[in-house]
């Protein structure tokens, strides 16, 4: 069943309900990249929910529906277990929520390794339900084939290198990435083995500095960083963790809120309104006349 109805504007919540508007577009975001350089910087945030990204949509040039969602939304302890449909169900929430930003939405772990095919039949059902205009997958060299495939049947790819944490196991853990010149040299590699093949745009994430500023000299398309460098064409972050709706985060997030602290005292409120039965007061009970 397809999910790419609108959002019902006459019955959101949020007031005012945001005005349809033109989206940006995979042509347009590498337009911003010109002669290698971009002067404004792409904007990404994770979304999740379609109010999330009515939030966050008038700010952002991506809304990036990550499977990072396996831990934010989910509880869950890494990004292996999240499924293709849980990728599907939150896309179309986000796309929904949204009238701008372009919306790219992660391939989860499974969906795409074994094959330029099966990454087809995912990449083309998530495009398909979710009305999405993009996928990103992570890995370099070994998935260029994979880009090449989608990229030249209409699935604009966007590529990640450096710190993959659908990699987690193999890698170890989720320290940075390119701390010796053999490792670096393979970063920059796989940021151009996917960028060659056909990728829009390639995140790198939790790498050296240096690898950050030359992938985003030597790579026509843009590159975004997280946990790379400012001089990356773009940033992004999980918009959890940049909102500081969590204690511990890596050391390449800004929180730039403390929500978990509102949340837990706006709880705390009600717990003793509702305990002092001072809720629900006058305002918010229904009198016969
Ligand atoms: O899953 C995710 O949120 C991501 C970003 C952090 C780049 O891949």
């Amino acid at each position: 069943m397809s999910t790419t109805f609108q959002l019902d504007t006459a019955t959101s919540r949020a007031n005012p309900t945001p005005a349809p508007m033109k989206r940006l577009t995979v042509p347009k975001v590498m337009q911003r990249k010109k002669d290698g350089t971009t002067e404004e910087p792409l904007v990404m945030l994770t979304a999740y929910t379609a109010r999330m990204a009515q939030l966050l949509d008038a700010h952002c040039d991506i809304l990036l529906v990550g499977d990072s969602l396996g831990q934010v939304i989910y509880g869950l302890p890494s990004t292996l277990p999240v499924t293709l449909d849980m990728m599907v169900a939150h896309g179309a929430a986000v796309v929904r929520g949204s009238y701008q930003s372009l919306v790219v939405i992660d391939m989860p772990f499974g969906s795409y390794e074994a094959s330029p095919q099966q990454a087809f039949a995912s990449a083309s059902r998530i495009m398909a339900e979710t009305g999405a205009a993009a996928v990103k997958l992570e890995g370099g060299v070994a998935m260029a084939e994979t880009v090449r495939f989608l990229s030249q049947r209409g699935i604009p790819v966007m590529g990640h290198v450096g710190l993959t944490p659908q990699a987690v196991n193999a890698l170890g853990g989720y320290m940075a990435r390119g701390r010796s010149e053999a490792e670096e040299a393979r970063i920059v590699e796989d940021g151009k083995a996917v960028a060659d093949a056909g990728a829009f745009a390639v995140v790198v994430e939790g790498v050296v500095e240096d690898i950050a500023i030359t992938l985003t000299r030597e790579l026509a398309v843009p590159t975004i960083g997280i946990g790379g460098s400012a001089q990356c064409d773009g940033q992004v972050l999980v918009a959890e963790d940049m909102l500081g709706m969590f204690e511990r985060t890596p050391r390449f997030v800004k929180r730039y809120n403390d929500l978990a602290r509102i949340i837990s005292d706006t709880a705390g409120e009600f717990a003793a309104e509702v305990r002092s039965r001072s809720f629900p007061g006058e305002a918010q009970v229904y009198k016969a006349k």
